[in-house]
């Protein structure tokens, strides 16, 4: 128990990443003195690796039925009141230039280090105070008020925001301490696991790793979750954004399904069979797909030959298994890889207005530690703008 005097703010945000420092600038602009505690040597370090080093900010999609959730309907309030739109304007109000690429992700022309300077300029206008490199030793509540010691140092306040994020990409400080602290104020976490996270085969399905480098676009499908983008195979498995997506569906023990050839017609094999019967299987495939792949599904067919020799119901079965290959992954390259966590502190304890734990006033929880998941392409840092804007409009 510490008996430092407390310096005294109107709020203590943990986590100085995209929800926290989103969070910290609205409250601050409102008048709020705000105090930003993070254990990192510098903020939004994930935003600074994020899109290749250009981040990737928003989505135009972002649309709550892009996100998993235990309660779906959880992120509709906040993703409606504060926007991809909303973020934009401010991307544009600080003159950084951007670009969408594909399927609505807007990217930064130069550095994702513009977007941190963006949020740590918004955090100036309101004169927000900031501890980094010290780690936060204990949290306490009495009387209405939070008291954390961080370092050598002790603040109070009557509200506190959890944006310590989740404990994907560990070697970066990510940690599970919003879980902790949750379970600590009496809320549930639902059991966090990888998401957006590369896939692993074993067993007999080791031989694609041979195809390491592979890739191609694909429709990939797990449970009732199907997108179409590129796949790629790599030495432990299975990796590419289509599987990244699909990775936050997948449940252990469940199959992958993959259409190797979304674009063809039905009846493409025996269209080309008639058209080109001296063509061989493989070299027909290897025209669709790349060479060594369409090598190995072939030989895993078990079809070698000219179409002309082939029966049209061997045809017709290998058509069918190129457009639903069951993969069978025996796990994840796990929290090491995982790009989000999936999961997290419960949404049936928090009012989806404005993040506040129902049990425990003045308690919020924003951004990756709460169980509001995005798709990949730019919809978790809309979740964490989004969510920090509305506790910081409420705290
Ligand atoms: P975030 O993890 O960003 O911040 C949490 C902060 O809390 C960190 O600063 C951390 O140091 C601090 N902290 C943790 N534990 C602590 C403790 N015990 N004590 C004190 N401080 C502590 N999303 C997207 O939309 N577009 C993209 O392009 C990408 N790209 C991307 C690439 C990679 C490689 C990764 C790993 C992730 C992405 N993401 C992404 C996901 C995105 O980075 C993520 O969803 C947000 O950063 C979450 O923001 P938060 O503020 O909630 O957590």
């Amino acid at each position: 128990m510490t008996t430092a005097r407390a310096a005294c703010f109107d709020a203590i945000i943990l986590g100085a990443g995209g929800a926290g420092l989103m969070c910290a600038a609205t409250a601050a602009q409102r008048g709020r003195h705000v105090l930003v505690i993070d254990h990192a040597d510098q903020p939004g370090k994930k935003i600074l690796i994020s899109g290749g080093g250009r981040c990737n900010f928003t989505n135009l999609g972002a649309a709550p039925d892009r996100y998993l959730s235990s309660n779906p309907h959880f992120p509709k309030s906040a993703l409606r009141r504060y926007t991809a739109q909303d973020f934009l304007a401010l991307v544009e109000k600080h003159r950084i230039a951007w670009h969408e690429k594909t399927l609505g992700q807007l990217f930064c022309d130069g550095s994702a280090r513009q977007i941190v300077a963006m949020l740590m300029g918004e955090c100036a206008k309101g004169a927000v105070r900031i501890s980094l490199g010290r780690p936060i030793r204990d949290v306490a509540h009495a009387d209405g008020r939070y008291r954390v010691s961080y370092g050598d140092e002790v603040a109070e306040a009557p509200a506190l925001v959890i944006a310590t994020g989740g404990p994907s990409i560990p070697k970066m400080g990510a940690t599970g301490f919003a879980y902790d602290l949750a379970r600590k104020f009496g809320l549930k976490v639902v059991e966090p696991r990888p998401a957006l996270v590369p896939l692993t085969l074993g067993g007999e399905e080791v031989l694609f790793r041979e195809l390491s480098g592979v890739a191609t676009e694909v429709t990939a499908t797990a449970g009732k979750a199907s997108f179409r983008e590129a796949a790629l195979f790599t030495h432990r498995g299975l990796s590419g954004p289509v599987i990244l997506k699909v990775s936050s569906y997948w449940k252990h023990g469940e199959p992958v399904g993959i259409d190797f050839l979304p674009a063809q017609a039905p009846d493409w094999a025996l269209a080309a069979k008639r058209a080109r019967p001296r063509v061989h299987f493989h070299t027909l495939l290897g025209e669709l797909l790349p060479g060594r792949l369409a090598e190995t599904l072939a030989k895993r067919i078990g079809l070698w030959g000219e179409l002309g020799n082939m029966p049209n119901a061997k045809l017709d079965a290998a058509n069918r298994r190129l457009a639903d290959w069951r993969f069978h992954p025996n796990g994840t390259e796990g929290f090491a890889k995982a790009e989000v966590t999936a999961g997290g502190i419960s949404t049936a304890e928090l009012s989806s207005q404005t993040m506040e734990a129902r049990s425990v006033p003045g308690l919020y929880a924003i951004g990756e530690g709460v169980d509001v998941t995005g798709w990949l392409g730019g919809y978790n840092f809309q979740w964490a703008w989004a969510s920090g804007w509305a506790a910081g409009q409420a705290i």
